[in-house]
């Protein structure tokens, strides 16, 4: 199987150095770069399957510089895929051969915090956990938690309206900002909500967090930070099955109790993640749930002893309680190997990330057994449970021919089994090119025409992140009728390597 992406236009190709030349008026010193092997780092993202080196890369350090290269971009008819720190994993920063990868690594500064108004200004490029971690001394954080944040950017979270194992209690990205400046297509500088936390006219900033890139340059971020709850700790609780750990976080839930964060792991995960960082998971059980219980310490022991009652009743098997902020951290830090972990397991895995109703969860399961059966490929599965968010993490070996085609078809059966049993494509990584053409399982043509039009109120020339999210790309000018026929710019393949 190959991409298809956007037709490389070759009169562009043909113009690298007159536009390399003028991005450099824009961006002086070693901002530009377009050499072959110092563009081969930037060939891929999270979705290391696809790789396509860009024409050049280009490391703006001002708004002022942002805005010049999209207009002059814009102005020429030149293609932008922007990147953050490159991690993620549904392919949403993958270069174009035809197009300027604007990297946003140098806006790298912290502008503000105010700790009365419990806010932080910061620049995209700024990763996720220095916010943690410049606030942390006067005992706030930044709630949303990505796997990765150790190097993926607020500017990539609020593309990807990206999640984390706490995003259960306290939302995702687009619950944590409250105001972003983003340069658009055409250069023009735009400030969308601000601090405060209803602002007036139309949710602009609603329809920015999550728009993958394809809709404006984020330039600076407006986050909210919350102060450290008095006690939290984690819960680990194994049982005999995966359903039996399903039913209990069912019951969390139905008891009014919602964690601040509520994980599960099957036998595959838990043995991957325990041998990687050795934190004391039970390798005796089917499935592991890690739940955690903040607030105040009264509440917290409260809320912890109904958690372990409702699991006894659903046949736990045992049960741990952190009993110091080094072990809590512990337990997570396993959770948050596991997807590096199950490179112990197979050389390659393909991460998937659907979303399903809770109480569905045994018979997707099941389902998912049968589909591994089928396949001939092993599958570990680790859930935001809570969420309902699954990311199978598809086991296979890319140098046995054959293998990735059948990790993508099972990766795609799982998809759509999700929504077949009334779930969503994405929880939390984006469709960028990897659920690009699972987009009509959910969505009719008139939905896509609809999301389109959004798309081209922003960027008409359609130059920016082409080939990602939408399955096709209709002429903005064609977009007039409902029912589009004909019009569409053709997706040829991108080879994989
Ligand atoms: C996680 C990220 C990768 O859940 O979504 O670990
Ligand atoms: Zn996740």
């Amino acid at each position: 199987m190959s991409l298809k992406m956007p037709e490389p236009d070759a009169s562009v190709i043909a113009r690298r150095a007159q536009i390399a030349a003028a991005l450099r008026a824009i961006v002086p010193g070693d901002g530009v770069i377009d050499d072959a092997d110092a563009l081969r780092v930037y060939e891929s993202d999270g979705l290391s399957a696809y790789r396509q080196p860009p024409m050049l890369v280009v490391l703006p350090e001002t708004r002022e510089q942002v805005s010049a290269i999209l207009a002059w971009c814009h102005a020429e008819g030149v293609k932008v895929v922007p990147r953050g720190s490159g991690t993620s994993l549904s392919g949403g920063a993958l270069p174009l051969a035809d197009a300027v990868l604007l990297g946003m690594a140098r806006f790298n500064r912290i502008i503000a915090i105010d700790y009365d108004d419990r806010t932080a200004v910061v620049q995209p490029g700024v990763t996720n956990l220095a916010v943690t971690r410049a606030v942390e001394g006067r005992g706030f954080y930044y709630a949303p938690d990505p796997s990765s944040q150790i190097a993926c950017s607020i500017g990539g979270n609020v593309a990807e309206n990206s999640g984390g194992v706490h995003c259960l209690k306290y939302g995702l990205t687009t619950n944590n900002v409250l105001g972003v400046e983003i340069v658009m297509m055409d250069g023009e500088i735009v400030r969308l909500g601000g601090r405060q936390l209803d602002p007036a006219g139309l949710d602009l900033l609603g329809i920015v967090v999550g728009s993958e890139g394809l809709l404006g340059v984020v330039t600076e971020v407006t986050v909210r930070i919350l102060p450290k709850p008095e006690t939290a700790r984690a819960v680990l609780i194994g049982f005999p099955t995966v359903e039996s750990a399903g039913l209990c976080v069912a019951e969390v839930i139905a008891a009014g109790i919602i964690p601040a964060g509520m994980e599960m792991m099957d036998r595959l995960a838990i043995r991957a993640a325990e041998a990687f960082v050795h934190v004391g998971y039970p390798l005796d059980v089917e499935a592991l749930l890690i739940v955690e219980l903040d607030g105040p310490s009264a509440e917290c022991d409260h809320l912890t002893q109904e958690v372990e009652q409702i699991a006894a009743a659903n046949g736990a098997v045992s049960c741990r309680s952190s009993t110091s902020e080094d072990e809590r951290l512990a337990f997570w830090a396993g959770r948050k190997a596991a997807f590096p972990a199950t490179g112990m397991l197979a050389p390659d895995y393909y991460c998937m990330d659907g979303t399903i109703p809770r109480r569905r969860l045994p018979q997707v399961l099941q389902r998912m057994r049968e589909l591994s059966e089928h396949y001939s490929l092993g599958v570990a599965n680790v859930f935001h449970a809570g969420d309902g968010n699954l990311h199978p993490l598809i086991l296979y070996d890319a140098n046995i021919p054959g293998q990735l085609e059948r990790a993508e078809e099972f990766g795609s059966d799982i998809l759509r089994l999700c929504v077949e049993v009334g779930g969503v494509l994405t929880g939390e990584h984006g469709v960028g090119v990897e659920k690009r053409d699972l987009m009509p399982v959910m969505f009719s043509e008139t939905d896509l025409a609809h999301q389109q039009r959004v798309k081209c109120a922003f960027d008409p020339k359609l130059l920016l992140n082409p080939g990602k999210v939408f399955p096709t790309l209709h002429r903005c000018a064609e977009l007039g009728r409902m029912h589009i026929h004909g019009g569409q710019l053709p997706f040829p393949e991108l080879p994989r390597f």
